[in-house]
């Protein structure tokens, strides 16, 4: 994967010089990226305040508004919302944080697009000053243009997303999103206020030595699964295999994201307390499969493609094995074993 050094390029820019290379792109698409990265821009930079907030105290409890500082995932989801709601370009929203659709308020005008987001993912890291992120998918719209949005124009299955991504909020606050064109990664340079492209084309390594899963669920996984588990910890000299290494963060955002770059495979399994997996399928799976795909990699709920689930529901749950190629189809040899 090349990093850019010769050239300095904003998201802005990149999104429009990919319009114009799709055929018949209204521009429509592009402001509905451009002006979710501004929500981006200031759920950073609430993110970044956000220890200060705990150090200060008293003061903390209160913003200069004289408004309760909220939690930060209830702050990422009404800045997505109130970013997004009067663009004229979206029909709807649904969040992770919300049971229901989110509608476009009078008196603005419903557009051609549906956006789906996870506002803040990882929120068990949020006090312990580790990565987290935002979700983002974007659907076109099936029912008719210029009518509230309806749950059909959510419930698509995920190959028809076109567009989706995320940010992660880590040492240093990354965009990454795909447009059915390749996958690219852009770091937000503080001083100027921009993304800048920093990591053109994204390709994910075919294999990888890492895997990543909470393995305190162990035992309650189905036992294929759990071979998996053990095969990966072994080292096989007769096979040339050493034992991969485990990484869990613990905030999916940041888990794929490395292993988008560093390759390997991370895993959500289904279990015995939760038969579906904990991962909701329309904020968190089918983003960030979408994204892996895109980057050469495969996204499996354990039998399917996830971008093939139709979804029966908003907060729909999946299993999810997303990663490199190669360790993805590892893990399913292991599943389709007796
Ligand atoms: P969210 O913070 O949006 O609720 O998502 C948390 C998710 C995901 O980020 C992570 O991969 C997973 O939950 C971690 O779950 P465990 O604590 O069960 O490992
Ligand atoms: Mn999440
Ligand atoms: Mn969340």
């Amino acid at each position: 994967m090349p990093l850019v050094h010769d050239k300095v390029i904003t998201i802005e820019r990149h999104i429009i010089e990919q319009q114009e290379r799709s055929d018949g792109a209204t521009g429509d698409f592009s402001a509905v990226l451009r002006d979710l990265t501004l929500a981006f821009k200031i759920i950073n930079r609430e993110v970044m305040r956000a220890g200060l907030v705990d150090a200060l105290g008293a003061t903390g409890t209160r913003n200069i508004q004289g408004e309760m500082v909220q939690k930060l995932d209830a702050f990422a989801d009404t800045v997505i919302y109130r970013a997004m709601d009067h663009t004229g370009h979206l029909c709807g929203m649904a969040s992770e944080e919300n049971a229901d659709i989110l509608p476009i308020p009078e008196p603005y005008k419903c557009g051609k697009y549906v956006l789906l987001f996870d506002p803040l993912d990882g929120s068990s890291n949020i006090d312990v000053n580790v990565s987290i992120g935002t979700i983002f998918s974007i659907l076109r719209r099936v029912t008719p243009e210029g009518t509230p949005g309806t749950l059909k124009d959510f419930l698509q299955p995920g190959y028809k997303q076109i567009a989706a991504g995320y940010t992660i909020y880590g040492p240093s606050t990354m965009l990454v999103y795909t447009a059915g064109r390749g996958v690219y990664g852009f770091t937000y340079d503080p001083s100027v206020g921009e993304f800048l492209l920093s990591h053109d084309d994204i390709r994910i390594p075919p294999h990888g030595t890492i895997y990543s899963v909470n393995e305190g669920n162990y035992h309650k996984w189905d036992r294929r699964m759990q071979r998996y588990i053990d095969w990966a910890k072994k080292d096989i000299p007769e096979e040339g295999k050493k034992a991969y290494s485990l990484r869990y963060i613990g905030s999916m955002v940041a888990d794929v994201h490395r292993t988008l770059l560093y390759g390997g495979v991370f895993l959500y399994p289904a279990d015995i307390k939760s038969h579906r997996g904990k991962l909701r399928l329309l904020y968190e799976a089918n983003p960030m499969s979408f994204v892996v795909e895109q980057a050469g990699g495969l996204a499996r709920d354990g039998g399917q493609r996830v971008l093939e689930i139709l979804p029966e529901k908003l907060h729909q749950r999946t299993p999810l094995i997303v990663g490199s190629p190669q360790n993805v189809t590892e893990v399913e040899r292991f599943l389709k074993e007796d």
